[in-house]
């Protein structure tokens, strides 16, 4: 039986926002999310100018990791995780965005959480911007739509370079970049970029110009973070949902075709180093003033990505004369032509299930980008009960992920793809990025707390616990 690469590194992903809790601790500022209530299945989570004390707003406290990360990280040990991807909280470090010296204590939180991860042999993936920026930059800059935000960025980036370069080597810069193209639901670009829409604007434009400033902010921080440790390795961050043609009919085909490049610009840009001629089109044909300065173009070609990291949950599916859903009620990674696949099941929250996507979509990235691709998400929310007797039977997610990591295995060993790790998803139970609610767990350890925030905040190892560190010990030879 085969077995996955020595040094493959199995692991697990959670973001500061959604587990950390500690909010305001240690001098750290308001983020984005931080003004952000409870929503539910299709019901949106409601944005607040500032926080607002009698409104529950369930990043605050989330697991309250800040003051467990010891006993959490030495769960994460006991499973035999190598690495865990989370993400700096930039509030954290500069509670604003605008200050000139850091936050020392939040430097200092960090390096506490990474040299707990490194004294069990477990190695840090850090993402620099998972939807953390300070609200101040949100609101008072109108976030990346304002160049200004690329040097406040880019420096965060240089701070957690120097002062963590001996104790990360990977780096994402920021996650899922490409969620903003879909500019219909508005939690998109105001956790990516801090960015609200007005009246009379047209979203698309203001997305590809937030959009550009990232894209030159990524670029300057892979450089800036190459000259601080010529060993690291930086990548970009990308959602990918492939998309299905509906049928064989040529119109369907073509049509998916480009509605892929909605996934595709962003990495395009990050690991080519230069724009996709379909889409400086697109600005020409729809007359987009797109302001690119003087300079742009080099530090993009200056800047490109070392690997590829990319979350997967699922597959869409798209007709080319379905009627257009265009009203922001679109948010599980479908199109306003997204159909039902018949051959494909959905999870509770209507993510379809589809392995074989993984595998389709590691060669689709192989194929085009050609450098070593981190799978950094991938996982399976759903509700879990608590038996009488403690236990936690969650084999619904046993299944999902064994299908999933088999899929990557084939497309490894089969398929030949440059895999360089697979880091699952809320590893610990948090709070749900898109709704808000805890009832929507993905984690191997069980968190008591539920979508009000009530509860111990008790951990316990579910089934899926045992399952997952017997795959790591034995390098997915079992898969
Ligand atoms: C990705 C995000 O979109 O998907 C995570 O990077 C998020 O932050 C994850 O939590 C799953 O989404 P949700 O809405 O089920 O938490």
């Amino acid at each position: 039986m085969t077995k996955m690469p020595n040094n493959f590194l199995w692991g697990g992903a959670l973001a500061a926002h959604q587990f950390e809790g500690g909010w305001n601790q240690a001098g750290k500022g308001p983020s984005v999310v931080d003004v952000m209530t409870a929503g539910a299945n299709g019901v949106p989570r409601e944005i607040t100018e500032t926080v607002e004390p009698d409104k529950f707003h369930p990043n605050h406290k989330a697991i309250d990791f800040y003051h467990h990360y010891k006993d959490d990280i030495a769960m994460f040990a006991e499973m035999g995780l190598k690495c865990l991807r989370t993400s700096i909280a930039w509030s954290r470090i500069f509670p604003t965005g605008v200050e000139e010296e850091p936050n020392e204590a939040g430097l200092q939180f960090y390096d506490n959480v990474f040299d707990e991860l490194l004294k069990h042999g477990i190695q840090p993936v850090i993402t620099l911007s998972h939807f953390e920026m300070p609200l101040h930059l949100a609101r008072e800059y109108g976030g990346f739509r304002n160049r200004k935000v690329i040097d406040f960025f880019v420096k965060f980036a240089e701070v957690c370079f120097n002062r963590y370069k001996d104790k990360v080597n990977y780096w994402l810069t920021f996650n899922e970049i490409n969620n903003k193209m879909d500019v219909y639901n508005p939690i998109f670009l105001w956790t990516n970029s801090g960015v609200v829409v007005h009246e009379g604007e047209n979203p698309r434009e203001v997305m590809f110009q937030a959009g550009h400033h990232e894209l030159v902010a990524s670029a300057l921080a892979v450089a800036k973070g190459k000259a601080i440790n010529a060993d690291f390795q930086i990548g970009a961050m990308v959602s990918h949902v492939p998309i299905y043609p509906y049928s064989s009919n040529p119109e369907d085909v073509m049509f998916a075709e480009a509605e892929m490049r909605e996934r595709y610009f962003f990495p395009d840009v990050h690991v080519r180093g230069y724009y996709p001629n379909y889409v400086l089109k697109e600005f020409e044909r729809e007359g987009y003033h797109i302001v690119f300065e003087d300079g742009d173009k080099e530090i993009l070609r200056n800047g490109k990505v070392d690997y590829l990291g990319f979350s997967y949950y699922m597959s869409t599916t798209v007709k080319s004369d379905a009627q257009e859903k265009n009203d922001g009620t679109v948010v599980n990674g479908g199109m306003a032509k997204s159909v039902e696949n018949p051959y494909i099941q959905s999870t509770d929250w209507g993510w379809a299930i589809d392995p074989t996507g993984l595998r389709y979509t590691l060669n689709r990235l192989y194929d085009r980008y050609q450098i070593p691709l981190f799978i950094v998400e991938n996982g399976f929310g759903a509700i879990d009960t608590v038996e009488a007797d403690g236990s936690i039977n969650d084999n619904h997610r046993i299944e999902y992920l064994e299908a999933h990591m088999q899929a990557v295995k084939k497309a490894v060993n089969y398929d030949g793809v440059d895999v360089i790790g697979y880091t699952l998803w809320g590893i610990i139970d948090i709070v749900s990025f898109t709704t808000g609610e805890m009832k929507k767990r993905y984690g191997m350890i069980y968190v008591d707390r539920d979508n009000k925030g009530n509860g111990t905040m008790k951990r316990s190892k579910k089934d899926s616990f045992f399952w997952y560190k017997n795959i790591i010990e034995t390098n997915g030879k079992e898969l």
